[in-house]
């Protein structure tokens, strides 16, 4: 059995292919292989039939010379032209998810929402035939884009994808057994409005990972996973990708990135019953002051009740910034002030 859409990503160009044809400047146009058709710019044309039969990354030259490198799109060039109505997990978080998610060959995944579809396709990629990938969009209008999308990528509906139409929190119940789910995503405004339906469905040792777009958002999170006690303590991080630029001598980064996509947050399901084990640790000397019952004073203590954003105040201790002593600081004066003037 050949894995689905693998047809359709070997070969020469077939009818129907979608093909995507650089010019000299880097610029990109994509276009869906049909007989007779022609490729127009305001100079000159290629004929569709010229490339059909030809072996992918072929070039060819237009009426007016100026040639044309065709290539079929790979998944990241693909999820970054398709037509989209919500903004798409860029392909470097989607490997970061594949990965860290550990989405393996016959897992059962949990997405929401699908948006346009993009993250679903490496998920179905990750699974395979064997696996299964259930997506939930409340948008129907949404569903529809991506589910054309996936069905544009693999050539037709990828026998491991089911997409609900419908709020998560609803729907999930309805769709899975408790316990049965191996890994969940979410890209969503308020992931934490949804935990406690993504605990109940995943297994025990089940992974969620979050992707949220602003550092407000994640901290509600990870806030909201402790005060659940069914999942481990949360890990967060952001892929920064830096492209170069490669020419003669002239080897550097680029000068532009895309600098800020999105936060992940990861967590693994608890066996039902087991609290989350207490992380000790030392409070900073800031909560001393604020947290009446020890802080620093009462030694070492219950770190996720310390570090609750309800059990702070805004202080620079807080936000993990050291202070220095007031005897540096006095050491410090010492040296730029002159005596006289001390
Ligand atoms: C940023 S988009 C997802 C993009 C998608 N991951 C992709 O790569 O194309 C967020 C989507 O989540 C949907 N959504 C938000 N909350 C939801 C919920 N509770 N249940 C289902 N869908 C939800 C929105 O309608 C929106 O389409």
């Amino acid at each position: 059995m050949t894995a689905t859409g693998s047809a359709y990503r070997r070969g020469p160009f077939r009818e129907g292919d979608r093909v995507q044809l650089t010019d000299p400047k880097g610029r990109m146009h994509t276009i869906t292989l049909t007989p007779g058709k022609q490729f127009h710019t305001h100079r000159g044309h290629i004929t569709h039939d010229e490339i059909l039969g030809s072996p992918d990354g072929s070039t060819f030259t237009n009426t007016a010379g100026v040639e044309y490198l065709a290539l079929r799109p790979l998944l990241s060039d693909y999820v970054m032209s398709m037509p989209r109505g919500a903004a798409v997990v860029y392909p470097k978080d989607a490997g970061q998810i594949v990965a860290m998610a550990d989405i393996f060959p016959g897992a059962t995944v949990v997405e929401a929402g699908v948006g346009s579809g993009a993250l679903s396709m490496s998920l179905l990629r990750a699974v395979g035939e064997s696996g299964r990938v259930i997506s939930f969009e409340r948008r129907a209008d949404f569903a529809e884009i991506a589910v054309a999308n996936a069905r544009a990528f693999f050539g037709e509906d990828h026998p491991a994808w089911t997409v609900a139409v419908g709020d998560l929190v609803e729907a999930l119940p309805q769709e899975v057994e408790a316990g049965t789910v191996d890994r969940v995503v979410l890209d969503m405004l308020a992931p934490w409005e949804c935990l406690e339906v993504v605990a109940d469905a995943l297994a025990p040792g089940g992974v969620l990972i979050c992707y949220v777009a602003t550092a407000t958002q994640l901290s509600k999170v990870a806030e909201e996973l402790r005060v659940s006690e069914q999942f481990t303590e949360p890990e967060a991080w952001e892929a920064i990708v830096r492209g170069w630029h490669l020419e003669g001598l002239a080897v550097r980064p680029q000068h532009r990135m895309h600098g800020h996509t999105g936060f992940l947050i990861s967590t693994r399901r608890l066996a039902p019953g087991t609290t989350p084990p207490l992380r000790k640790r030392r409070p900073g000397r800031g909560y001393a002051e604020q947290d009446g019952e020890g802080g620093a004073a009462g030694g070492v203590q219950d770190a996720a009740s310390v570090l609750r954003p309800e059990h702070q105040e805004w202080s620079q201790e807080a936000l993990g910034e050291r202070q220095a002593s007031p005897k540096k600081i006095r050491k410090l004066v010492r040296g730029v002030v002159p005596p006289q003037e001390r």
